[in-house]
This record gives structure tokens, sequence and C-alpha cells, in this order.
């Protein structure tokens, strides 16, 4: 039997924050015509689609995620005919553009809100979560914003709180009411007959609150410099049983286009975010697993975690493994520099499909930004507990010219001071960089198909080296990656190894006979093709 599979499991996927890739017009802000700019690179790594995250019209107080139109271009980024060209640069180098779609929270200044709030008899006052004060006076109830505070805002003129997960500029919608579902279904088909390719659906499991309003319970294992939100249980306004027929419906619509994708954004527990594959064909296609982001970089912990993910999903559940993104500090920051690219080759030959957060490709780390220049909400609500992301989404580095290449202006946040050396056209001319790895990573998984949609088989763990076999159609590789920077030996258990380097994190080894047992130099991960 040939098995086929969907380009959103063989492909990797490239994440673009869309601020600050590349900026065309020198406001300090990267816009739609820098991505289409920076293309031919796009394509050159070798991913197969783009997301970019919010390019919708926004007062951007959290930068694009409180959305004040969803059917249009925010200016700073361009217009509705740059996104079409986008779309068209894209396909013309068979790459697939994902928008990121943004259904818990609007901003408060998008019209439904505006009209929301205007009286409790309007129409759309249900399209939000509007409620009475408590018997005594104050919120409703306990709930917390995960940026900080009550998650209730008092609305003077009408005289009821309104509910808002995140900031207050971002009413949560009321996705109980089947108006609201079905406007939001609009955006999404009028995203899909322009050509995308799916969605990474924002907050997703946030989007149905307790229907009880009951009180959270409090956190056990509260530390506070994890910020003031953890301090409650969220059992009653995230991962709500109803999440999943909302899921379902977006399916739906998803599924009445060819190949689409909807990817979910959930930082869950793998049991619960296995859950959101649904049963066949009602759920995510890809429920973003963030678990290599939360989890210590330990050669047992993250062997753990591969078997307890695989063990969990389902027969029709598709892996996927994401490194890095937009709110979290980056890999080369959590790991340092020499083990992030150990981690490159983790997420490139892991079953299942792989996110690459822009810049992670050249070794981009985070940046530390001062406080007057602070741009992120969060820091700004709760300072000083490092919550902020500013550091992760700092300017693309593209060249050794001023601004790295990113803008012929001031950009919004700094540059890398170290970015003359970390930048593309430098790690382009270096068959050692960062780069060159990541790039020999995709296209070696592309070349063999072992790697992506292959079977997956942990080869165990040894000290600290942990390795695995990958095997399709009679191709088998073994992967050794050696997570410390000690060198390691290496002997898998019950395999007979013997076969050829084909690709070293060092890049110097392909080719190089292997038999019986491995030498590792500290932080050298080893791809092995097995004869
Ligand atoms: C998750 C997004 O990735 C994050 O950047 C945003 O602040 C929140 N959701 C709220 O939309």
């Amino acid at each position: 039997m040939i098995e086929t599979y969907f380009w959103w499991q063989s492909g990797s996927i490239y994440h673009i924050y869309p601020r600050s890739f590349m900026d065309s017009n020198g406001d300090g802000v990267g816009d739609l015509a820098g991505i289409i700019e920076r293309l031919d690179y796009v394509d050159w790594l070798g991913v197969d689609a783009v997301w970019i995250s919010p390019i919708f019209p926004s007062p951007m107080a959290d930068f694009g995620y409180d959305v004040s139109d969803y059917t249009a271009i925010h200016p700073l980024f361009g217009s509705l005919h740059d996104f079409d060209r986008l779309v068209a640069a894209a396909h013309k180098r068979r790459l697939k553009i994902i928008l990121d779609f943004v259904p818990n929270h609007t901003s408060q200044l998008h019209p439904w809100f505006v009209e929301s709030r205007s009286s409790c008899a309007n129409a759309r006052r249900n399209w939000y979560i509007w409620c009475d004060p408590a018997p005594g006076g104050g919120p409703p109830n306990n709930w917390l914003s995960v940026f900080g505070g009550s998650a209730w805002e008092w609305d003077e003129a009408t005289g009821q709180y309104y509910y808002h997960a995140y900031l207050k500029e971002q009413p949560d919608l009321n996705w109980r009411n089947p108006e609201v579902q079905e406007a939001m279904f609009d955006v999404m088909r009028f995203w899909l007959e322009r050509g995308v390719a799916g969605f990474r659906v924002d907050a997703l499991r946030q989007l149905i609150k307790d229907e009880q309003l009951r009180d959270n319970p409090p956190n056990p294992a509260y530390r506070p410099d994890q910020g003031p939100y953890h301090s409650l249980l969220p059992i009653y306004t995230t991962d709500r049983p109803e999440v999943l027929e909302i899921v379902a419906m977006m399916r739906r619509v998803i599924d009445s286009y060819a190949e689409r994708v909807l990817i979910g954004e959930l930082y869950l527990p793998i049991e619960r975010l296995v859950a959101y594959y649904g049963s066949d064909g009602t759920g995510c296609h890809l429920p973003f697993n963030f678990h290599l982001i939360l989890t210590p970089w330990d050669a047992r912990r993250i062997a753990a975690l591969i078997d307890a993910y695989e063990a969990a999903l389902p027969a029709h559940g598709w892996p996927n493994w994401v490194l890095s993104n937009h709110d979290n500090p980056r890999i080369a920051s959590r790991v340092g520099p020499a083990q992030a690219r150990v981690a490159a080759m983790l997420l490139l030959t892991l079953r299942g499909t792989p996110t690459i957060y822009y810049g992670d490709e050249i070794g981009m780390h985070d940046v530390s930004i001062p406080p007057e220049l602070a741009q992120d909400p969060w820091e700004k609500n709760v300072p000083g507990l490092g919550l902020g992301r500013d550091p992760e989404r700092t300017p693309m580095q593209w060249d050794t010219g001023p601004n790295a290449g990113f803008t012929a202006g001031t950009p919004w946040l700094p540059l890398a001071a170290g970015y003359p050396t970390v930048n593309v056209a430098t790690e382009r001319e270096d068959p050692t960089s960062m780069l060159a790895l990541y790039r020999r990573l995709i296209m070696l998984r592309r070349a063999e198909p072992a790697l992506s949609v292959g079977s997956y088989r942990p080869a165990g763990v040894s000290g600290d080296v942990l390795a695995y076999l990958r095997e399709h159609e009679g191709r088998r590789f073994l992967v050794a990656l050696n997570l410390s920077h000690a060198p390691q030996q290496f002997a898998p258990g019950g395999l007979r190894l013997h076969g050829r380097a084909a690709l070293s994190t060092f890049l110097d080894r392909e080719g190089e006979h292997v038999s019986d047992s491995l030498v590792l130099r500290g932080d050298e991960g080893l791809i092995v093709a097995l004869d």
C-alpha cells in the first residue's frame, strides 16, 4: 500500500512575526512587501509553509492580537492587494500561507464591541460576555487576566462588567452565541477564498468559559515568579468541554476547502492536548505541541516527553513540534548556542510537523530590552518578572549593514548587538553556520521521508545521549543527540549499528563509516543512515 501524506504532515512550517521580519518602507516595522522581498530566502531555506502572526487592522494594544477588523489588512503591513501579491508570490514558489485567526477576543475598538457596549439592549450585547457585579459589589468572580489583574472590566455607562482573558482592550467574544459563531466562520471563509492554506487559531483553549461562572480554585504549586495569573488553576476559564464542539465546527469550515490545515494554539498537558485531535475529522489537524519549550533540556526528560506524546496520540492524530515562538524565550537563549544546534536536529528529525520560529535558523537569541524601550503590554502590566516578550521579537538579522538590513528607519525594537556575525548574509557564506545546518537538515528531511513521515522508535538514553530510529520503506536512520557539552560514547542496545554519518551538527562527518558504537563530541548530534 502506498501511503500518501498531506503537505502539512511531511512539510515544515516557518513562523514569521511580521513586525520584525522585513521593513520595506522605512517606518521601522516589518510589512507584507518586506515578506515578499524575502520570500526567495524562505524558499531557499526549504520550508513548505509560512505562518504569519496577525496582520489585520488593530490598535496594537497586543501587537495585532487585538483585531478591529478581521477582513482587512493593517495599513502598517500594507493592503489587501499586497496580501494577494504575497499569496501569488508564495504559490509561485510552492509555498503556503497560513494566517493567524484570533477568535477568542476582538479589540475593544472593533465595531461589534463598540455596539455591544453602547447599551444593555443593543442587538450585539450578547456577542460579548457581560455580567452584573457580585451581590456585594465588585467583579462577578475571581477570574484573572493572563496579563495581570482581574479578567473583569467595569463599564460605567451600562453598569456591568465585561470579561477579557487578556488585556481589557481585548474583550472576549461570546462563543455560545450562534451569531458570533457564524460571523467568525465567515471570516475564515473570507481568507480561505483568498487562497490561505489554513489557520493557526489563537487562544483556542479559552474560547468557552464556565456558564455558571464558578470561581477558579487556588493553585497549590503557585510560585510568584510565574506571575499572578498562575495563582489560580484556570479550570473554569480554559479547556472547557464545549471548546471541542467549536473546534468541530471550525473543522467543518476548513474541510469544505481542499487540503487546508487547522492548527490550535493550546498550552495544555499532553493528555489534554491530544483531546484536541477530536474524533477523526472533528478536531485540529495540529494541536500545537509546545512541550519542547516547556520541558527541561535533559536527555531523560526529553525522551520521556517524546514517548509520552507518541503514546498519547490517537490513531488519526499527526504529531507536531515547536521549538520557539513569539511568546517564549528563544531556543538559543534557553539552551545556549551550542545546544541550539542539537535542538535544531531534534526538531527536524522527530516524527511530525516542525515549526521553525524566524531567526532561530541563524541562531538569534533573546535581546534584553531596557525598560524605557519596552513595548509588550505584559511587561508593562507585570514588570520585573521577565514575563515580557519583546526579547524574542527583535528584528530579523539579514546582513552586516545598518540595522542588519531590516529597516532603513528606526526599528521598533533594538537589534541584537551580535548581528554583524549572526545574520543571513554572513551565514550563507559559511558552510558550518547555524543557517547551513538548518538548511541541510530541512533538505535531508525533504529527501528522506523516513525523517518526516517515517516510524519513530526510541533507541534509548545513555548518559546525556538521546537516541531514536526513524524508518520508512526500507530506509533507516539513527539519530543520536548529545545534550551535554562533554563527549559521550553511545552504543544502542539491541541494534546492530552499521552505516554512514549522514549529517553532524558540526557539518563535518558526512560519509564517515559508523559501526558498533558512536563517539559524540560535546554538543554534537549525528544522523546515521543505517545499512
Ligand atoms: C497568544 C498569542 O500568541 C499571544 O501573542 C497573544 O498575546 C495572546 N494569545 C492573546 O491573543
